[in-house]
């Protein structure tokens, strides 16, 4: 048990996720840092969160497995007593031209974006009534609001998870629960360092900044989100994009 809120983080041993979770943690948030493969990583989140004098505990689950899901919530909630805040950040991108994409690949965005997301508002709604308060944050994209040549399987999750956002939010409203999504641009991490210079290049001329985002400005804006001053804020989505999805 901890006297602190409680904030889930998925995907939280590297990127944006680990961003979160270090600011959540910096905040006075106890976290749980969610991972999938990366052990190591997620430990040193939890250390780094420490040194900074926060608290931290590291959680496997693979998010896109509904079975393993209801496990892993079910856990936190036993040990940690309740879940204030979840971030439904974990991602995937597996792109290709839509003339060419197999349907393994559509369908493993799908499941890891899109169902990852309905299945840890899922878990944690019930809770969270019960509390008659929480925070629910998910990490769509411009993507999801613009699309995206060469990303229909990672589009169509993110547009997926803004229409799951809003309506959430429509029922979850009158129990204290706020539901949002943010909508990052091109932000500095793994997942975009896979992109060639000249496709990098190409993008920051579309973003009217001119320059990519870092994992800390997303996770300032989820660590709002996520606080008591925006108790009056649901079903919205935050870019934060330098301006592209103007
Ligand atoms: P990343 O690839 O650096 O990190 C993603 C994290 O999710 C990793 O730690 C990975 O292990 C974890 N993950 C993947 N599948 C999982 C599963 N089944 N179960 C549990 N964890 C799993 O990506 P990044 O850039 O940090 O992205 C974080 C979120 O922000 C994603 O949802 C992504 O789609 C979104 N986003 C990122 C943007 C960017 O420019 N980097 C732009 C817009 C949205």
């Amino acid at each position: 048990m901890t006297d602190k809120k409680v904030a889930v983080v998925t995907g939280a041993s590297r990127g944006i996720g680990r961003a979160i979770a270090i600011e959540l943690g910096k905040a006075g948030t106890f976290v749980v840092v969610n991972y999938n493969g990366s052990k190591e990583k997620a430990e040193e989140v939890k250390e780094e969160i420490e040194v900074l004098g926060g608290e931290a505990c590291i959680c496997q689950c693979d998010i896109s497995d509904f079975a393993s899901g209801e496990i892993f919530f079910k856990e936190i909630i036993k040990k940690y007593g309740r879940i204030d805040i979840l971030v439904n950040n974990a991602g995937i991108t597996k792109d290709g031209l839509l003339m060419g994409m197999s349907e393994e690949d559509f369908s493993k965005v799908i499941d890891v974006n899109l169902k990852g997301c309905f299945y840890g508002i899922r878990h944690v709604a019930r809770q969270m009534i019960r509390q008659r308060s929480g925070r629910i944050i998910n990490l769509a994209s411009v993507v999801g609001v613009r699309g995206n040549a060469g990303q229909a399987n990672y589009a169509a999750s993110k547009a997926g998870i803004i229409g799951l956002t809003k309506s959430a939010a429509k029922e979850l409203a009158s129990r204290g629960i706020t539901v949002n999504a943010i909508a990052p641009g091109f932000i500095k991490t793994d997942m975009t360092d896979a992109l060639s210079e000249n496709i990098k290049n190409s993008i920051k001329e579309e973003i009217p900044m001119k320059e990519f985002g870092n994992p800390e400005d997303v996770a300032k804006a989820v660590s709002f989100l996520a606080s008591e001053e925006a108790g009056y804020i649901t079903g919205q989505v935050l870019c934060v994009d330098g301006g592209m999805a103007m």
